[in-house]
């Protein structure tokens, strides 16, 4: 996994614009925290936070009395984030952790949250570049309070008409280090509670976005 590490390192400082946020993926990271249904007061954990572009919509969604805690692997990207939370003001709302998502410690989210756990977890597009993906399904889901919600929003093959699109969302795929066949959402579709679970495609189904209320609790 160096190679991914070098591309979020040097290419920090261009993800926000070279990534085709505003044309492709805004849509699936908007339609995961709507089925997240964040609530106000809530914390939520956000895996493989990067550049922080979720942080704006869930500090919305919490309001005032919620937090978000990014966590990330990167320096450099968690040097981009920590630059939009300072110019937003949202420092004392969001905390950032810089750690392998394979080896986080659940008991550090318990201990940012009051011993409590966070009340959600959101992962976009993060958990198709891990390598221990399993692992760090684990653990986030280990930091969640029992009860808790959580929504996973990653990439695969587009279908129907979209299909001839697939190069490009391959190419995309390999430049940002990202496994689109691993559909990532399956580790959530798996441990929900199934009577909870609600799903999203844009996109021509290249973004899915699956969230659920968590039914197991496996701690690592
Ligand atoms: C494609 S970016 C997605 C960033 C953000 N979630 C978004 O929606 O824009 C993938 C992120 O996963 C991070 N990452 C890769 N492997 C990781 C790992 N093992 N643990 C934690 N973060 C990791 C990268 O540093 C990068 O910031």
């Amino acid at each position: 996994m160096a190679a991914p590490l070098r591309r979020y390192g040097l290419g920090a400082r261009w993800y926000d614009v070279l990534s085709g946020e505003r044309w492709v993926y805004r849509a699936g990271r908007e339609a995961g925290i709507s089925l997240l249904h964040p609530r106000p007061g809530d914390v939520v954990l956000d895996l493989g936070c990067g550049t922080g572009l979720n942080f704006a919509a869930l500090l919305t969604a919490v309001g005032p009395r919620g937090r978000v805690i990014g966590v990330d692997r990167s320096p450099d990207m968690l040097d981009m984030a920590r630059r939009r939370v300072g110019a937003a003001g949202w420092s004392d709302r969001v905390d950032l952790v810089e750690a392998d998502a394979a080896a986080l410690d659940p008991a550090e989210i318990r201990d940012r949250t009051d011993g409590r756990g966070a009340d959600a977890l959101l992962s976009t597009y993060a958990l198709s570049v891990f390598g221990e993906r399993e692992a760090a399904w684990a653990r986030a889901v280990a930091a969640v309070r029992p009860g808790g919600r959580a929504a996973v929003v990653d990439m695969q093959r587009p279908h129907g008409p979209w299909r001839v699109f697939t190069p490009l969302t391959l190419l995309a795929c390999a430049t940002g280090g990202a496994d689109i066949d691993a559909h990532p959402w399956r580790m959530l579709e798996r441990d929900a509670d199934p009577r909870s679970l609600e799903r999203a495609e844009r996109k021509g189904g290249h973004l899915v976005a699956v969230a659920a209320d968590l039914a197991i609790h496996p701690r690592p």
